[in-house]
């Protein structure tokens, strides 16, 4: 725990894996790890995941991990220091795609094999390990349609602008609403940054400026998100009147839907320990796919018992 505490509250550029070292090999293989920001649990998990797996099974190699902080200049940095640092591999789940994508770029020309994680950069890499956001952002909309019977009004709270899982999650919810239910329209919607406070900021105001009756639906693209949204509808005695989605598959989330206070979730894998597993292939030459996709489930209140507790 003190361990993580202090990876979640050092903002040095890059930070050695910290921890019970294991007997490293004498010239061990050097793995980057470029995280874009440990603000949720979910990215905490996918941080952790691959530090102990790494510390546990891959005693040849030295994974270096940096965390940047929801700021792509500083993610910029973290990259650059790691090349630097003259990792073999680079594993980097972008804030951005469009900030990362030069130095991405760079790594590739110069020979650093890049795995990607959940997100998604504009530039070729060797490999991308994640699930399908475009597919959660389709059954989503499904989802909704069938949820509010093709008839209703919805806010959207959204992930990080300009992330690929943000813009995925978004335009193939819109499409999928126009083409199979136009009488569900989306009214308001704000970036909260995958975030549980904003959301929850968000969703006050929201109430404010709409009556009851006149929201039925709230999508979040994240659980952390949708259980703000939750919090800020219990809190002005609103809820009934309201579904709330989510995605990710958090156990707060489950717990959510078995009590009714939300409808639905989609799971979305935090990619540990498959993000080292994979860049240690890599890093050896393997010959991959070039893209790894996840699975992705639907949970709701006809299947949620089975996923109670199998969250994170
Ligand atoms: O990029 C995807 C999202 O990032 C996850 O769904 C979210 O919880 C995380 O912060």
């Amino acid at each position: 725990m003190k361990e993580r505490l202090k990876l979640l509250a050092s903002s040095a550029a890059t930070l050695v894996a910290l921890g019970a070292a294991p007997a490293l090999a004498a010239d061990p293989i050097k793995i980057g790890f470029s995280q874009g920001t440990m603000e949720s649990s979910w990215r905490v998990n996918m941080v952790e995941g691959n530090r102990k797996y790494a510390e546990a099974n891959l005693p040849d190699v030295k994974l270096l991990i940096t965390n940047g902080e929801n700021n792509a200049s500083k993610q910029v940095s973290d990259v650059e220091s790691l090349l630097a640092q003259g990792v073999k591999t680079l594993i980097v789940s972008p804030v951005t795609a469009d900030a990362l994508t030069p130095v991405v770029k760079r790594a590739m020309d110069a020979g650093v094999r890049v795995v990607t994680l959940d997100r998604k950069v504009n530039t070729d890499v060797t490999l991308h390990i994640g699930a399908d956001n475009k597919l959660i952002g389709r059954t989503a909309g499904e989802f909704v349609c069938k949820t509010l019977n093709g008839k209703g009004n919805v806010i959207e709270i959204q992930g990080t602008a300009g992330a690929s899982a943000t813009v995925d999650r978004n335009v193939e919810f819109r499409k999928t609403l126009a083409a199979k239910c136009p009488g569900v329209k989306v009214v308001a919607d704000q970036v909260c940054n995958y975030v549980r406070e904003p959301a929850m900021r968000f969703t006050e105001d929201m109430l404010q400026r709409f009556k009851p009756g006149q929201i039925d639906l709230v999508y979040a693209h994240n659980d952390d998100m949708a259980l703000g949204a939750v919090a800020a509808l219990k809190a002005a005695n609103r809820l009934s009147g309201v579904k709330v989605v989510g995605i990710d598959g958090e156990n707060a989330a489950y717990e959510a839907i078995k009590a009714g206070d939300m409808v639905a979730t989609f799971t979305y894998h935090f990619v540990a320990p498959e993000g080292v597993q994979y860049g240690h292939k890599v890093a050896k030459g393997e010959k991959l796919p070039k893209e790894i996709i996840l699975p992705t489930h639907q949970v709701d209140a006809t299947n949620v018992d089975k996923w109670i507790g199998k969250g994170f």
